[in-house]
């Protein structure tokens, strides 16, 4: 049996991480400072801003696939946020590279393009953005995420270990499907992130398909799903929200998402299959 090492399986994304990967005969283990409200597989209680304690949780792992982070901007001190983030992600990649871990996949995020927290009303260069989009991020949430795909990269330099990095739009798990209603009709709701989202179970599928692939080297990939969020055409949206966004460089005439993920359907094979309009009657 293959062992993966989850971080941060006890959150939001976490539980559809997990079963993922048990859906697929892996023997996972949920590395987290906190417990699950329920437990799918076993938890060991780790800082992962401490080497020693990444060490010992990673011994014996096949893949780690690296989730755990505080999620969003100014939630604490920017310093915190920072400190964190990016410290977890570096003991992660230098204990499996010790460990002789060839594989691994982490968590960035559409905010380093650095549109969602920005004060100064950052817009998008041009949609659908794409990974070469300049991330501008003033955040020292989005500045993390840059700094762990960095070091990512550096890692898989001097290792050679495949470490893939999933920049996720707006994770929806099932029961938040519920919300949509109070926003779908609403241009102005979500514009910061482009009204883009991913169902935490499409997401589960690009990890295990980051860890499974072979010959990736180093990548990040937009996780979004293939519509937006909204139930407005997505051209009346960046018209309502953005109109000096001129360089539209896909179809946009209907629900299309404004942030692609082209790239990731390519070069992991994968593809989302759980959009909310299948979960929300519309009216
Ligand atoms: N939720 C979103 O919409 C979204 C969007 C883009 C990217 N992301 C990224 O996805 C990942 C998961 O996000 P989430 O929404 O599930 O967040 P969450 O806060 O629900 O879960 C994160 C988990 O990480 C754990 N954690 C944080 N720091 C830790 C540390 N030092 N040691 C051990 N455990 C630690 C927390 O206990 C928590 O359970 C994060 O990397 C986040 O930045 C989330």
């Amino acid at each position: 049996m293959r062992k993966v090492v989850i971080t941060g399986g006890s959150g939001l994304l976490g539980p559809s991480v997990v079963q993922e990967f048990l859906d697929h005969e892996y023997e996972v283990i949920n590395a987290e400072s906190i417990k699950p409200d329920q437990p799918l597989c076993r938890t060991v209680i780790t800082d992962l801003t401490d080497l020693g304690q990444v060490y010992g949780v990673l011994e014996g792992a096949d893949a780690v696939v690296h989730l755990a982070a505080i999620p969003v901007a100014y939630s604490h001190p920017n310093e915190v946020t920072f400190q964190n983030n990016v410290m977890a992600t570096y003991n992660i990649l230098e204990a499996a590279e010790h460990l002789g871990i060839r594989k691994a996949a982490i968590t960035s995020s559409e905010s380093s393009y650095g549109i969602v927290f920005s004060k100064n009303g950052l817009e998008p260069q041009y949609v659908p953005v794409d990974e070469d989009h300049p991330q501008l991020p003033e955040d020292s949430y989005g500045l993390s995420k840059i700094v762990n795909e960095q070091t990512a990269e550096a890692v898989h330099r001097r290792s050679g270990m495949q470490i893939v990095s999933l920049r996720l739009g707006n994770v929806i798990s099932p029961v938040k499907y519920e919300n949509f209603p109070s926003f779908i009709h609403d241009a102005s709701k979500r514009a910061p992130i482009l009204w883009s989202y991913i169902d935490s179970r499409d997401a589960a599928s690009a990890y295990r398909l980051a860890v499974e692939k072979d010959g990736l080297g180093t990548a990040a990939l937009n996780i979004t799903a293939d519509d937006t969020s909204m139930d407005i055409p997505s051209k009346e949206l960046m018209t309502s929200q953005f109109p000096e966004v001129t360089d539209i460089r896909g179809p946009i005439d209907q629900y299309q998402t404004l942030v692609s993920n082209e790239k990731a359907k390519k070069l992991l094979g994968w593809k989302p299959v759980h959009f909310w309009r299948d979960h929300v009657s519309l009216q």
